[in-house]
């Protein structure tokens, strides 16, 4: 049994996350997602659109998933390789060679995969929020006197 582990927000689950999550999978044959909370993305600067519970509803509704358990704090990534027994952390090539997972290659393998183009959680939040005042009548200006 290869276990593989990697970590995220997963927020507005998209085509780029599906991709990353079915290859991460391929790895092996047990696939923990490490979510991040609420209060730790708030830690990261991060807002998450829909809440923690929300979106591990989601995740843990993709066939390649299937565990789900929570990112509270960047330190706990060793302890979970420990006790998950994670044979391979995956991340996306967006996190290659920096400090946050190199130094797990001391307790499992380390792989990186490239990115899907074009698609994030930021740019979808970005088009929408672009697309919105054309439809909000708030937005139509009150015409002088
Ligand atoms: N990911 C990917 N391809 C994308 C977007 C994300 O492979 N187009 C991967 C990331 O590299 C990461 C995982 O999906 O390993 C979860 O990424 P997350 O940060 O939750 O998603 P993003 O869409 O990148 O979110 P944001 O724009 O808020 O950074």
């Amino acid at each position: 049994m290869k276990r593989i582990l990697t970590y995220g927000t997963f927020d507005l689950l998209h085509y780029g996350h599906i991709r990353l999550l079915q290859r991460a999978k391929a790895l092996g044959d047990y696939l923990i997602v490490a979510l991040s909370t609420d209060e730790f993305n708030e830690i990261k600067g991060k807002k998450a659109y829909h809440n923690y519970e929300t979106r591990k509803k989601m995740l843990e509704a993709v066939r390649y998933v299937d565990l789900v358990i929570p990112e509270e704090n960047w330190e706990q990534k060793i302890n979970d390789v420990k006790e998950y027994h994670v044979d391979v952390v995956v991340m996306g090539s967006d996190w290659a060679g920096s400090d946050r997972f190199d130094y797990l290659k001391d307790y499992c393998e380390v792989v990186y995969l490239d990115r899907t183009e074009g698609v994030s959680t930021t740019k979808i939040k970005k088009d929408l929020g672009l697309q919105e005042p054309k439809n909000d009548i708030n937005q139509i200006p009150t015409p002088s006197k």
